[in-house]
């Protein structure tokens, strides 16, 4: 096969969703499906066990295991699929944003009884920022939920979505008795009988017609006329291009756990979902056909045994083939790098590459040159765009609670922050180092693998921060009289770049009021 056809035939994305949706279901029906995987149960996903919420170090072993399903690719249908795993903890929702800018496009799955739910806005509102694509699946329609319409409501005016339903439920819970497939006029049947589930379909050209009530209950097929003639009128029809350009997008209904509308879901997907798309860099824009290789790393993950102490920085192919054992420019340290055993990843299982293409993911064992957002090149010296940090939520100070130690210190906590774990700033008067994070675990999680992995012990001091915000302005003199007023409020980032501590969201206000110069931001790319 060519190298234009490997292009072409890779689609790369991600599930999001609010823990417990049904993304780890969903994940694990779409690799049965490619034949990737044989029994339910198989895959480990960086799904957090419930029981383990307040056990960092459990946490932290399951996302260990979790490695081998960062990334679990599958063919289907002739198509190269990768699937990128994101934690379902909100906590390591930090990591999540990442892998999105790693991706194509994302199918997001919600709970029909739940609806739309915090964690799923913010990360709708991180795909929606870089133009992604998206699917919804509403999910769990064998149990009773909220009604059709009102949940494409709720997905337009939570995640500012515009939607096109594709598929159409009739009746939920006890009582439901499949989808009707609007895009391909067909109707699934679902028959429950014990435990075990099927799917029969059938072709309705005409929902009026007799034929649907042969196959459906009188009730539910008025039901289902009524509601497809609303839905209709209201929503528009489906336009791929729109999709494309993250106008508009499909939604689905079914039961990940009864393998239902699974299907109909991925062959959707492959159909329209695109295939590697050009990325942009501060220099230019990259296509993926190009002859070059480029590539950026966006999530490293470190291994928490102490006695294999490396890293694997995950890549993502932008453009041109990556080859094993070939010279590659680390664009940062101007430093050739070249790999022995890049891997790539199979379902659960890993094997070395010789040649990986655009949209393909490779996992390079690190021993601590790597950093979130590094790029490898044939020589050019690119920078990747979007692959910001946010502002995190929680601060605390960070004191050495080892004089002896300083120097593990310091690198320990460079490197945790070159893997992402949490973000590490300097107050401007005082040189005083402060840890934001995203979630409380963070803070365990660093004084742990400071003390177990770089010998060192650290301390927290409690800090009552609302938001730390990077600032820029154009005129030079109204920035530096901005910094020399707040000074007692700035620090700069690992960058260098100036930060703003703002303890409230009443201080911030103010501030963007009295210095109307200056902009305040909420993530370190703008
Ligand atoms: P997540 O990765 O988004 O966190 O969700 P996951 O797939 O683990 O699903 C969360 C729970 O919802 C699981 O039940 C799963 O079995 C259930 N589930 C998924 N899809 C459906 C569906 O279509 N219908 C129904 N009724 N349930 C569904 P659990 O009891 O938490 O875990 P388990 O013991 O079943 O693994």
């Amino acid at each position: 096969m060519g190298f234009l056809e490997e292009i072409k035939r890779r689609r790369t994305f991600a599930i999001i969703s609010h823990p417990d949706a049904g993304k780890t279901t969903l994940t694990e029906k779409l690799l049965l499906f490619g034949g990737a995987i044989q029994v339910a149960g198989a895959v480990k996903s960086n799904k957090i066990k419930k029981t383990a919420t307040s056990d960092f170090m459990e946490i932290e072993k399951q996302r260990g295991i979790s490695v081998a399903t960062s990334v679990m690719g599958f063919e289907y249908k002739g198509l190269k699929i990768n699937i990128l795993d994101t934690p379902g903890h909100q906590d390591f929702a930090e990591d999540t944003y990442r892998t999105l800018t790693a991706v194509d496009s994302v199918i997001v799955v919600i709970d029909v009884a739940k609806g739309v739910e915090m964690q799923t806005e913010k990360l709708v509102k991180v795909c929606r920022m870089r133009d992604t694509p998206i699917i919804v699946f509403i999910n769990k329609l064998d149990r009773d939920g909220k009604d059709g319409i009102d949940l494409l409501d709720e997905i337009e005016t939570k995640l500012g979505l515009n939607v096109c339903p594709l598929s159409w439920p009739i009746g939920m819970g006890p009582e439901f008795e499949g989808v009707y497939n609007i895009y391909e006029k067909k109707l699934n049947l679902f028959q429950a009988h014990g435990k075990q589930t099927q799917e029969e379909t059938v072709q309705i050209n005409d929902v009026f017609g007799e034929e649907l009530d042969k196959h459906v209950s009188k009730r539910l097929a008025n039901e289902l006329r009524e509601e497809l003639e609303t839905v209709q009128a209201v929503y528009p029809e489906f336009d791929k291009q729109a999709y494309l350009d993250a106008q508009l997008s499909p939604v689905f209904f079914g039961s990940a756990i009864n393998n239902f509308g699974v299907k109909e879901l991925l062959d959707c997907f492959i159909e329209v979902a695109p295939s590697p798309l050009p990325s942009h860099t501060e220099e230019r824009l990259i296509k993926p056909e190009e002859n070059k290789f480029s590539g950026f790393v966006f999530k490293i993950h470190a291994n928490i045994d102490p006695k294999h102490r490396d890293r694997i920085a995950f890549v993502r192919i932008c453009s041109g083939q990556f080859e094993r054992n070939k010279n590659y420019l680390h664009v940062r340290s101007t430093k050739k790098l070249k790999f022995s055993n890049p891997t790539a990843f199979m379902a659960e299982k890993k094997s070395v590459v010789d040649v990986a293409y655009p949209g393909d993911i490779v996992g390079l064992y690190d021993s601590g040159k790597f950093k979130i957002g590094d790029t490898l090149t044939e020589g050019e010296k690119l920078h990747f765009k979007g692959i910001p940090s946010f502002s995190p939520e929680l601060f605390r100070y960070v004191e050495n609670a080892n004089p002896l130690k300083a120097k593990q210190l310091a690198k320990g906590l460079d490197q945790l922050m070159d893997e992402g774990v949490a973000q590490l700033f300097k107050q401007s008067m005082n040189n005083r180092k402060i840890i934001g994070t995203v979630g409380a675990l963070q803070f365990e999680v660093i004084q742990y693998r400071l003390e177990h992995e770089y010998g060192a012990k650290c301390r927290y001091e409690p800090m009552a921060l609302y938001k730390a915000c990077w600032i820029s302005g154009d005129d030079v003199n109204k920035l530096e009289e901005f910094k020399r007023k707040k000074l007692r409020f700035m620090a700069v980032d690992k960058d260098g770049r100036d930060v703003f501590l703002a303890e409230s969201a009443w201080m911030l206000q103010m501030a963007q009021q009295d210095f109307p110069g200056i902009q305040f931001h909420f993530k370190s790319e703008f």
